[in-house]
């Protein structure tokens, strides 16, 4: 844990524009800096840095943020990891909090494993390259397989030497405690005595994100049927499997400049790959692709492309995977190797270049290779092509986009020769059965759900009404934009009819009144940034905008640096937007009022909705629904209420 001060001392230490200029070539412009955005293609400078303000914006993708943001977005660091980065560039040392014993063990405990699979590895690529055993039996193979010496040590592959306890004991002389042996797997304790896991097999060792080594894959060297091909580490508090992903950590720059990554079965199809110099690839290591390992793809890119080696029942299991990775909302491609070629003998039989052609030209559309695949079987029998239809609207219903849905429909319907329109309705029952599900479907006759006698059109699922965060946010950006400016409201006097006006800043009407209506922001960030608003209130002293751009929270820092960011002239002639913010702060008190009466109002629809649910699980005659009755009666009063303000507001 780094402590908070530390944080503060690093976000003062870091410069903007030293922490970019490493990355980025940047010339002076006026009081800012300009270079080409590391974040997207462009050829025209458009990527703004302000040393003054301490952030950075691109007027082109609207990527924006301070220091830490910068090194969290583009070297794909976590927060930690790039609050470390910056304590080693400006000399910061971080003391790290004491954290409690329970931690601490555990801190220990990962060190320990990560010191002993370092060590490992090192002592098995020595024995590789430096020992007779290990030249003539694993180096020799690798060798004959065609792997290049610089892509052996790129991979830091080894050889495990035949005898029962070599790498053991090695261990042992160098001080490495058995407890680590045993854990990370390296060794196996037996009736009182240890042994090698890996014994007279080549080496693969696995990395984390960062490239440090957290298992080992051991491949077989005779065709000994009865021992398994791979021997692989057991899980270990640094390894799990179902969320690493062997390569990620050589190729997750390639992933986000190529905007893809190739998704292989084995180690051997990552490292030919990239011996052909395709690096954007990784592999699930011969299980199937878990969530885990899709949100960690989808950190650096959307697309995804699978190699498949020619067996068919191989890709047919993997289709239920593949609907994961859809789900997620990710783009699925798919290239089909010819028969009894994987990635990795394809790439040793042809050049650099036909590798990448091969893939660019091969790689098709994951539901329209699924849909031919299957349609093939079929051999127009109609029962097996009606499950088929009911297979790929199944798989199309996953895809959260309601654009793209349509789009495989016509695709699908050309392929099967179906008509549109029959598998448009297919695809609207499942989606209807599928909202029903749905805990967070609308209940409220305004959005009632249209008649589904008639053929519905390409639908999108009904919003969620329950979800206030666009208000929220909304509400945040006014006090972000305005919180200290002020406005005049009429206050009644012990005269009737004789209004006075008094001046409040937008921060104490936007706080004081969403206090007395006791509402609470959904999103942690919104919440966090509105208590240090009505703290200012109560205190008199309103927080600055460097209090939220150098916030240590790293979700504050960035949602400040967006809203604030427009209002920055960070760009000369990026008129358009000071015209829009000149425009919008015309009305101040309007402007404040608006935002937090559509806020009420979301919040006051999504607790009708709340409390509607709640009714119908209820019995009618229960004391407990007419509770329930009388707070919708109550809540939906307070709605009209709003509404018509609003009303005037807007329309006034
Ligand atoms: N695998 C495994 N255990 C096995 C077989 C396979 O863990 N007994 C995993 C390994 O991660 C392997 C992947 O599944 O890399 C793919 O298997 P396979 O294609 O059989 O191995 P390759 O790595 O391609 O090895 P080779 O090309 O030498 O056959
Ligand atoms: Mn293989």
């Amino acid at each position: 844990m780094i402590p908070k001060d530390t944080i503060h001392s690093i976000m003062d230490a870091a410069r903007i524009e030293e922490v970019v200029g490493d990355f980025v070539q940047l010339k002076r412009r006026g009081v800012n800096l300009l270079g080409l955005c590391p974040f997207h293609n462009e050829k025209t400078p458009s990527f703004t840095v302000s040393p003054a303000k301490g952030i950075y914006k691109c007027f082109g993708c609207g990527k924006a943020g301070n220091a830490v943001n910068f090194v969290m977005e583009h070297e794909k660091y976590s927060y930690p990891e790039a609050l470390r980065y910056l304590a080693n560039k400006y000399g910061i040392e971080i003391e790290e909090q004491e954290p409690d014993p329970e931690e601490k063990q555990l801190e220990t405990d990962r060190e320990g494993l990560f010191s002993v699979s370092n060590f490992a590895q090192k002592y098995f690529t020595d024995t590789l390259f430096e020992t007779e055993e290990g030249k003539a039996i694993g180096l020799s193979y690798f060798l004959e397989r065609g792997f290049r010496e610089d892509i052996i040590r790129k991979f830091q592959l080894g050889f495990s030497p035949t005898a029962w306890d070599a790498f053991t004991n090695h261990a042992r002389q160098n001080g490495y405690p058995e407890k680590y042996l045993v854990d990370s797997g390296l060794s196996i304790s037996k009736d009182g005595r240890m042994y090698d896991r890996f014994r007279e097999r080549v080496m693969f060792p696995i990395h984390n994100l960062t490239g440090k080594v957290i298992g080992f894959g051991g491949r077989i060297l005779t065709s000994d049927k009865t021992k398994p091909k791979y021997v692989n580490s057991p899980e270990s508090e640094i390894y799990n499997k179902s969320k690493s992903l062997y390569g990620i950590w050589l190729a997750r720059n390639t992933i986000v400049s190529r905007d893809n990554c190739f998704l292989v079965e084995g180690y051997t199809d990552v490292i030919s790959l990239h011996q052909s110099g395709i690096e954007n690839v990784v592999a699930s290591s011969g299980t199937s692709l878990t969530t885990d390992q899709i949100r960690l793809i989808s950190r650096y890119t959307r697309n995804i492309t699978i190699l498949y080696d020619g067996d068919t029942a191989g890709i047919k299991a993997s289709f239920r995977g593949i609907d994961m990775i859809l789900e997620q909302g990710m783009n699925v491609k798919v290239v089909l190797f010819p028969d009894g070629e994987d990635p990795d003998s394809y790439s040793r039989k042809h050049s650099s270049s036909e590798v990448e052609a091969f893939l660019a030209t091969e790689a098709s559309d994951f539901i329209t290779f699924k849909t031919t695949l299957l349609l093939s079987e079929t051999k127009n029998d109609p029962i097996k092509k009606a499950g088929l239809v009911h297979d790929i609207i199944q798989t199309i219903s996953l895809i959260p986009d309601p654009i793209i849905r349509p789009l495989y429909i016509r695709e699908c319907s050309e392929i099967m020769g179906i008509a549109e329109q029959t598998l448009m309705n297919e695809l609207n029952k499942l989606l209807r059965k599928k909202r029903s599900k749905d805990a967070a479907a609308p209940e409220e006759p305004e959005e009632a759900t249209p008649d589904t006698s008639i053929i519905a059109p390409p639908q999108e699922l009904a919003p969620d009404i329950t979800d206030c965060s666009a208000q929220e946010r909304d509400l945040i950006r006014v006090l972000m934009l305005y919180g200290t400016q002020k406005f005049n409201i009429p206050v009644e006097t012990e005269i009737p009819d004789l209004v006075e006006y008094s001046a409040i800043s937008v921060a104490e009407y936007i706080c004081n009144d969403l206090r007395v209506n006791q509402i609470t922001f959904d999103l942690p960030v919104h919440q966090t940034i509105f208590d240090a608003f009505a703290k200012g209130v109560d205190e008199g002293s309103l927080p600055d905008e460097k209090y939220f751009t150098m916030h240590s929270d790293p979700e504050v820092t960035q949602l400040a640096i967006d809203l604030l960011s427009v209002k920055y002239e960070l760009s000369p002639g990026w008129e358009e937007i000071k015209i829009y913010v000149s425009d919008e702060s015309g009305d101040i008190g309007k402007l404040s009022e608006k935002a937090v009466l559509s806020l009420v109002h979301r919040k006051l629809r999504a607790m009708i909705h709340h409390n509607q649910r709640e009714m119908k699980e209820l019995d009618h005659n229960s004391e407990l629904w007419v509770d329930h009755l009388s707070k919708d009666i109550f809540l939906k009063k307070a709605l009209n209420e709003i509404s018509r303000k609003l009303g005037r507001i807007l329309n006034g």
